[in-house]
């Protein structure tokens, strides 16, 4: 009990680490969230900073999930489910940040972490679904916005309770954070973006 716990504390911290928010206060000397969508994460670090950027804080976003998914392994805590429990402790901390004032991201490339971590291929999938939707629609709250019910229905299909738990949670959380994007959506002023390069229409 005493490893779960330690693993939970662990994996939260790890997820509260705000890629987007130090990588704009240590090399642009800015504060993202006074910028772009507000938000801290990979979409918005692309906008406002540029490619390398955005994609460290994709790598490092993702790398939260899959490090905090991973705790369990290292920890030696038997039952693959704790992957997905703790993992899930990962995006909490990236959501709710202890070190934001418990504000933080939307979920998306953390969650993408444990995908990595608890099941490979499905990522893959989950990528490249992605990367398509952002490439006929420009638009990344969109790809985020389809791609969760699409593989949560998918891990449906892999009768994993747990598995299923989380996709159906972190589904509802994305689309509670993606709110703003949905009312820009639904009001066609949601930001694109191009070849790397986001703008608003
Ligand atoms: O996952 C975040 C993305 O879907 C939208 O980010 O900055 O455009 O709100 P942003």
């Amino acid at each position: 009990m005493l490893k779960i716990a330690i693993c939970f504390i662990l994996a939260y911290l790890i997820g509260s680490f705000p890629s987007g928010y130090l990588i704009g206060k240590l090399f642009f000397h800015q504060d993202i969230r006074q910028n772009g969508s507000g938000n801290i994460g990979t979409t918005n670090t692309f906008r406002v900073f540029g490619v390398l950027p955005g994609v460290t804080v994709l790598v490092l976003d993702i790398f939260k999930g899959t490090l905090g998914a991973s705790l369990p392994v290292f920890f030696q805590v038997p039952g693959k489910p704790w992957m997905i429990i703790i993992g899930l402790a990962s995006v909490l901390g990236h959501c709710f940040s202890i070190f934001m004032h418990f504000k933080g991201g939307k979920a998306v490339a953390t969650a993408a972490g444990i995908l990595l971590a608890y099941n490979p291929p499905l990522f893959l999938f989950a990528f490249f679904l992605f990367a398509i939707i952002i490439l006929i629609s420009s638009t990344v709250s969109l790809a985020s916005l389809i791609s969760l019910p699409v593989l949560t229905f998918l891990i449906w299909r892999t009768h994993d309770p747990y598995f299923l738990f989380a996709a159906v949670l972190v589904t509802i959380v994305v689309y509670i954070r993606h709110i703003p994007n949905i009312k820009r959506l639904a009001n066609h002023n949601e930001n694109l973006v191009h070849i790397g390069l986001v703008y608003s229409l």
